[in-house]
């Protein structure tokens, strides 16, 4: 099926900027330091759940003095009502095994929590020397699983945002800034 978007239609989504290019800058050079100031020189590996956090993580790797290397996963959720299944269908797997590094999990956003919730539990099985999770975006409002990130760049209200690696329909994900999108 084709898909067509004017580029009337795709301005017309962007309602405002929340989180200027600048904002995320200055908060992913903090996160940066924080994570190379706070590891004791044990292998660490990034990995980054796609697609949305593709931006962040190709940023905040930059802002990482330390020696660390980078990891993908892909990862959906299963679950009914409000009850997380903990099945986690694994689209993308990691290229290697995990015990032995220091694992830091990067995020675009923690939602209702299924995802990560999911996604921690599986890899805390593999054995890691410490697990992680850094996230740009927090909306704790939307939780529905009891789950905290470990760092939070941060915290927005219920609103449905994109940019900077998130999607809209799979667009908008190239925009440098966060904002809120005028979706029904
Ligand atoms: P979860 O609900 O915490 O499992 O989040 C699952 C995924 O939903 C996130 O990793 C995002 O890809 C996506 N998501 C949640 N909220 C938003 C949003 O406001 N904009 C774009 N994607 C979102
Ligand atoms: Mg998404």
């Amino acid at each position: 099926m084709e898909k067509i978007c004017t580029q009337e239609e795709f301005d017309g989504k962007i309602k405002r900027v929340l989180i200027s290019k600048e904002e995320i800058a200055t908060a992913v050079q903090k996160a940066g330091k924080m994570i190379s100031d706070s590891y004791d020189g044990k292998p660490i590996l990034l990995v980054s759940i796609l697609k949305g956090s593709f931006v962040f993580m190709a940023d905040l790797c930059r802002a990482i003095t330390v020696p660390c290397e980078i990891g993908f996963m892909s990862a959906k959720s299963y679950y009914s009502g409000t009850v997380s299944s903990g099945i986690v269908q694994i689209n993308m797997d990691l290229d290697r095994d995990v015990s032995g590094y220091h694992v830091v999990i990067v995020e675009d956003i923690v939602d209702t929590g299924r995802t990560l919730n999911d996604v921690v539990k599986l890899l805390k099985a593999r054995n890691p020397l410490s697990l992680r999770v850094v996230t740009l975006l927090d909306k704790p409002d939307r939780r529905v699983v009891d789950f905290t990130p470990d760092y939070s760049l941060f915290t927005i209200p219920d609103l449905f945002v994109i940019g900077y690696g998130l999607d809209y329909a799979e667009l908008y994900r190239n925009l440098p800034y966060i904002a809120e999108a005028s979706v029904e």
